[in-house]
């Protein structure tokens, strides 16, 4: 598409594929590894969706956070130039653009990176029509084999980097130690970590955010089903499966599961790649919970030292800011 007022460049993807990684899922029956996979048109649409239910506190609470910050935020670290991973909504990132154009010097620059060139496109066509100052490069990849590549571009200034939502609660605790040294690796001194995580609270709350009275969340977790079909050829029926999520205190995390209803294999033509039980499940997502202390032990493992953690008045969720110093 040539006349955008949006550029946007490819980075390095990772080698396995997605039939692999799904096949290695489904064999395991364990897709947790692999969160990136929920999120196709559909799944996409279902977690905005998500974010919309009652129960499900942590998008209202993250917006209001950064509401209330994003001036103290931008005076901190002096940022001209916003690298969000995984772009997430608008609303959010509306928020913190908003504080950097009011702090007067130079040219701001966003820098998205998603997997999805369509949304890219999309949301930085909007963004730039609304902030003429704004300057959008956005990056087609994944955080995790495209990371390097998009710190390692020159920048125009201090960085603040976003990653937002709670989503490096869905890293296994070694992926997000290598996550974030990466991450570490690439900033440069004067560049600032802004890191949603959701916080440890009252099980009730957890769990009910998990499994919300609409059903919004379970058709989200079914939908990884259809993803598996399209990809491998497979005959997953999701009716036949249960969504169940329970949260793990010993683990500080949320784990959701579906369930087979009754017993079952999944074929791909003559070949049966697995079976379940009546009962059995696979597990499809994991989302960490954190307290203050755990937040700043991570950050501080990948090199990285709080500056500030801020939070709401019920210390429901927090938005880590962190620098290299
Ligand atoms: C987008 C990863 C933060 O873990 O809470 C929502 C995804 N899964 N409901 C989360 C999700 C089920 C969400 N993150």
């Amino acid at each position: 598409m040539s006349g955008d007022a949006v550029r946007v460049g490819v980075l390095r993807r990772g080698t396995a594929s997605p039939s692999e990684e799904l096949r290695a899922g489904l064999v395991a029956k364990d897709f947790s590894p692999w969160p990136k996979y929920f999120y196709d048109e559909r799944g996409s649409a279902l977690f905005e969706e998500i974010t919309r239910q009652p129960e499900y506190y942590q998008t209202r609470t993250e917006l209001s956070i950064l509401r209330e910050r994003a001036g103290d935020i931008l005076r901190r670290t002096g940022s001209r130039e916003l690298v969000e991973l995984g772009s997430g909504s608008a609303s959010k990132t509306r928020v913190l653009i908003e504080a950097m154009l009011s702090h007067d010097g130079g040219p701001v620059r966003y820098v998205p990176l998603d997997v999805s060139e369509s949304a890219l496109r999309a949301s930085g066509t909007r963004l730039s029509k609304e902030y003429p100052g704004l300057e959008v490069r956005g990056y087609v990849g994944d955080f995790h084999a495209s990371l390097g590549d998009l710190l390692a571009r020159p920048a125009s200034g201090e960085r603040l980097i976003l990653f937002l939502g709670g989503t490096v609660g869905n890293f296994t605790p070694e992926r997000r130690r290598v996550f974030l040294s990466k991450l570490r690796a690439g900033m440069e001194a004067g560049d600032h970590l802004l890191l949603g995580v959701d916080l440890v609270k009252d099980l009730d709350v957890i769990e009910a955010a998990y499994d919300d009275a609409a059903g919004v969340t379970a058709r989200f977790n079914r939908n990884l089903l259809h993803v598996v079909n399209r990809h491998l050829g497979t005959d997953l029926d999701p009716h036949r499966f249960e969504h169940r999520a329970f949260y793990d205190a010993e683990e500080s995390r949320v784990e959701m599961w579906l369930d087979a209803r009754m017993e079952q294999g999944v074929w791909v033509g003559e070949e049966e790649l697995v079976h379940f039980e009546a009962g059995e499940g696979m597990r499809t997502e994991i989302s960490a919970k954190f307290s203050p202390h755990s937040v700043e032990e991570v950050l501080r493992e990948a090199g990285l030292s709080l500056v500030e953690l801020y939070t709401d008045g019920r210390g429901y969720f927090a938005l880590a800011l962190a620098g290299v110093g």
